[in-house]
Parts: C-alpha cells; structure tokens; sequence
C-alpha cells in the first residue's frame, strides 16, 4: 500500500472519506529535507520492479530514504550522473543501456564490475564515484542460499559469455568451482573471457567450448556437471532452441536460468525439472543482487524476505 502510498491514499480517501486525516498521514512516505535519494536509470525504465523491492526493504528497515525510476536516454547519462552527485544522491542503479556506459564513467570500479564489463550499482562517495558489479553476488548468494548448492570444488557449466555470462563465470570462480566450461555460439567470446580470468583464479580450470561445433564435449562436461547455468536468451520460450537437452545433464545437479518470468519457470527449466533436476530462475539473484547494492548504499543488510514479498507482489 505505502509504495503506491499518495496514489492508493487519495483513491481511499474519496472512496471512503470517513478515515481520519490523521491515519491517512500515518500512511502516506514521510518525505522530509533529511530523506535520501537512491534509484535506478534506464531507458526504458518504466517497466523496473527496482523501486518496489528497495522501497518496502528500506521502509522495513526503517531507513529515510526514497528510490525512485529515472528515465535517461543513452546520451544524457553523463549530465545525469553528474546532477546526481552534485546533489547528493546517495547511490543509482544502472539497467539497460547504461551498464557499460556506467563502467566508463566511475572513478573507482570493483574487481567484478571490471571482468563483467558493466556496473550496476553507482555509490556516490566522498572519495569518488564508485562502481560495483552486484549480480556477481545475486547469482552466487541465490544459488547457495535459494538452491542449496555449495560451488566448493564443483565443474560448472555456464551457457554464453555475454555482459550476464561474464558476471556469472566470475561469482562461479571466485565462490570455489574447480571446472568451468564456458560454452558460446562465439567461440571468441568464450576464449577472450577465460582469458581474463584465468590469472585471477590460476588454481581452478576453464575450457571454452563451441555451442554448435563441439557437441561431444559438450555432452561430456554437462555429463559430470553439479551445475549448469544459462546467462543466454535460448530456451525463454517453448517455441526456441534451448542451450542444451536437460537429458544430457548429471543426475543431482543443479540447473540454472537467468531469466526470471511470470511462471517462475522458462521452458528449457521445464524440461529439466522432467528430468528430475533441481531448477532456479533468475528471481532470486534479482532480489539479491538489489539486496547487495542495498547494502552498498546504507550499510544496513536489509530483509530479504521483504524484498522477495514486495517484488512477488509487482511480477
Ligand atoms: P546479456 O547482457 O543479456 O548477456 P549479450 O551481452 O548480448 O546479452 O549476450 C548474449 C549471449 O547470448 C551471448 O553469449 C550470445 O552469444 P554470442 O556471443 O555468440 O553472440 C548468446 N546468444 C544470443 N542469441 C543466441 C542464439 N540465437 N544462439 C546462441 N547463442 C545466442
């Protein structure tokens, strides 16, 4: 109710015109000049589900901030970013098409953002304007604690080496796996991507993999798999070409989609719970990695469950 607090208050109040003043200002975002501002750009940003889950979680935490959309077109991000830090703005989010803009722009950028090549969450500090790459942790945190899956010594199987796949194939790393295969239609993309981590992990193996020329070797690492992972547009629908046949994945382990849909589930993810494989969507590595910018931010650890409620309620 108090996310859309002014709106519902006002539909309430010529409804219902008998609730007191008094409670209906007990409802309503207390805003004052000490209240902080956080939020996301994009363009588009509309359809973000980013406002609703940070501000139940910061409401809950009883923190005065408010987080709100800004729509920004690609050429003003700079001017933007700018007005935000000379106006205080305490931290944004950046979506589509801004991430790699983002990476440029910081002074300061994390070791994740720099291998991912995008930042999604700007901290802006008295020391400069920082960069951070949170779905690295959102993914890694949602598959331990959504899934149950600990990477310790695990061969990992990751689909794509996009601006996704790169965040992913570092948290998979940098949380223990002892193999990882990338596989992409772009070869090229794979080899560039190991490449840069391979110095940063030296003791843990990467393979690059062909999609549609290694086929064998493929069947062969998905075969020993304990996880494999997905940051490709592949297997959304039922009518597209999933990554891989779920037949071929090892009994027991985990199966992972980066989308995140209405039905919490994408058909390829459906054709691996037929298989009786363990599934997660990207639902919960969107809440944790706003639940790590969150603490960026605030330094406070907000509740996930909040944040999980609030964002199940908007999708
Ligand atoms: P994102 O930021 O969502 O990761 P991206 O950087 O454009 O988007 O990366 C998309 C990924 O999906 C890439 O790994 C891409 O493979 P290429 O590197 O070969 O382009 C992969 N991908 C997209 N469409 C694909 C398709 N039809 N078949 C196979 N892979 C595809």
């Amino acid at each position: 109710m108090r996310e859309n607090g002014i709106r519902c208050a006002e539909g309430f109040l010529s409804a219902r015109p008998a609730i007191p003043r008094k409670i209906l200002n007990c409802m309503l975002p207390a805003i004052s000049t000490h209240t902080r501002l956080l939020g996301v750009a994009g363009w588009p940003v509309q359809h973000s589900l980013s406002p609703a889950m940070h501000n139940a979680a910061l409401r809950a935490a009883g923190l005065d901030f408010v987080y709100l959309a800004f729509p920004i077109p690609p050429e003003s991000f700079e001017t933007a970013m700018r007005g935000f830090a000379s106006a205080g703005v305490v931290g944004i989010n950046c979506t589509l098409p801004h991430k790699g803009t983002a990476l440029d722009f910081c002074q300061h950028v994390s070791e994740e953002a720099r291998i991912a090549r995008a930042v999604n969450s700007i901290h802006f500090r008295p020391d400069g304007i920082y960069g951070a790459n949170t779905d690295v942790e959102g993914f890694v945190e949602s598959l331990r604690q959504d899934a149950g899956f600990d990477f310790t010594g695990q061969n990992v199987v990751l689909f794509g080496a996009g601006g996704a796949g790169r965040a992913i194939a570092y948290g998979i790393l940098k949380a223990g796996a002892a193999h990882l295969s990338i596989v992409n239609r772009t070869l090229d993309k794979a080899v560039v991507l190991k490449d840069e981590l391979a110095p940063l992990f030296p003791d843990q193996a990467i393979s690059t993999l062909a999609l549609h020329d290694d086929a064998d070797a493929i069947d062969a690492v998905l075969a020993t798999a304990g996880l494999v992972a997905n940051s490709t547009s592949l297997g959304l629908k039922d009518s597209d070409p999933q990554p891989c046949d779920p037949v071929k994945i090892a009994q027991g382990a985990v199966v992972f989609d980066a989308p995140y849909t209405a039905e919490g589930s994408t058909a390829w993810l459906r054709s691996a719970q037929k298989c009786g494989l363990k599934t997660l969507d990207g639902f919960g590595m969107l809440v944790r990695q706003g639940a790590a910018s969150f603490r960026i931010w605030t330094g406070v650890e907000p509740d996930i469950q909040v944040m999980f409620d609030a964002l199940k309620k908007k999708s």
